[in-house]
């Protein structure tokens, strides 16, 4: 019999990706989503989609009691970053309770493999230095802490249960399926990428750059952007390797751009300049993140098949351009 995943949050940006994946390799996949900041259409077509929010804990259940499953992803979460220092607690809760409850579910249902998205976000202030899944976890927001928090959760339900889990710690995810099937479609969008291709296109105001008096070569922050079809592969990889033993995983490219940088790649890309203004600094950006993913490579042999920004900004602007509307219907 064939492998069969069940996906929480898999309409929805990078769990999307990853269901392609699976598919693409032959899997099954039940997808759990309440649509929230999914979307229907990004559910690849061989995918089961059940509409459901992971507060219905009677119905997580009865999906799970559908089993058996080789593993669960769990993408689902709130995971806006400013939001969350708004609403610490309704953060905290959600991405908690929503997350231990799954967790305990599946335990009950003997699932044997959990993948928990991660994020860059546990390491709050950052450094100049790459880095790696040794690096000290020091969440500086609530969403980063909810991420934490089910972190040690899962740690407890191998040390008790015996649930063995991957937590990947994306960084910033970016880029879209290189076959033009899928997209990155949030509502509001905060990630750059989008958003200064919008700005390039004509499509939004000129684009905010939150401080250009960073210690950062150009002045403006630095992130690691990583193509949301390498994370998908990490995904891959990492459920393999859970054969061996639980993993936590840092995923970037391992090197930064500034938001500069981004700007002047989406501008020569699109042919025309991305209309953006300095804005004053933004509370709670650190000036650098980038990772030190050497452990998912020696340990699985992961390699970004994106490794430049080029690339990565090339897909995104490519399904942009081709669905400008993203997955909605376009106004009538
Ligand atoms: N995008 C990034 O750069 C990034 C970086 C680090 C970590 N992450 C983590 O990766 C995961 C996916 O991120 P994304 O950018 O694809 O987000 P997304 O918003 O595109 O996808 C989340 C999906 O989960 C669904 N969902 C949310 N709450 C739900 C609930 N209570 N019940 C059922 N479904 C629910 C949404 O409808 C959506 O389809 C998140 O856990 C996020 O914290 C993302």
């Amino acid at each position: 019999m064939g492998r069969r995943y069940l996906v929480t949050g898999g309409a929805g940006f990078v769990g999307s990706h990853t269901v392609a994946a699976l598919l693409d390799r032959g899997d099954a996949v039940v997808v759990l989503d309440d649509l929230s900041t999914g979307h229907r259409a990004a559910v690849p077509d061989g995918a089961r989609l059940v509409v459901g929010a992971l507060e219905d804990a009677a119905g997580v259940d009865a999906l799970l009691s559908e089993g058996p499953w080789d593993a669960v992803l769990h993408f689902a979460a709130l995971s806006l970053v400013g939001e969350s220092m708004q609403a610490p607690y309704r953060y905290l809760a959600t991405n908690l309770d929503n997350g231990v409850r799954l967790i305990a579910a599946c335990v009950r249902h003997d699932v044997r493999r959990f993948v928990l998205s991660s994020t860059a976000a546990l390491f709050g202030a950052g450094s100049d230095a790459p880095i790696d899944e040794e690096a000290a976890i020091d969440p500086g927001s609530p969403y980063g802490e909810s991420k934490a928090m089910l972190e040690r959760a899962l740690l407890w339900a191998e040390r008790v249960h015996g649930l063995r889990s991957a937590s990947l710690r994306y960084f910033n995810a970016a880029g879209a399926d290189p076959a033009g099937r899928l997209g990155e479609d949030h509502a509001p969008e905060t990630h750059l990428i989008p958003l200064v291709i919008d700005a390039a296109l004509g499509r939004r105001p000129e684009l905010a750059v939150f401080g250009d008096d960073y210690p950062t070569p150009d002045g403006t922050c630095v992130r690691d952007y990583v193509h949301v079809s390498d994370l998908a592969d990490a995904h891959l990889r990492a459920l393999a390797r859970l054969d061996q033993g639980s993993v936590r995983y840092n995923l970037g490219n391992g090197r930064g751009h500034s938001v500069l940088q981004v700007i002047e790649a989406v501008g020569r890309l699109c042919g025309r300049p991305v209309p953006h203004r300095i804005a004053p600094r933004r509370a709670g950006d650190p000036p650098m993140l980038v990772a030190a993913s050497g452990r998912i490579m020696r340990e699985t042999g992961w390699q970004p098949r994106f490794a430049d920004l080029d690339g990565i900004v090339g897909t995104a602007l490519a399904w942009r351009e081709a669905h400008p509307h993203g997955y909605r219907t376009p106004p009538a």
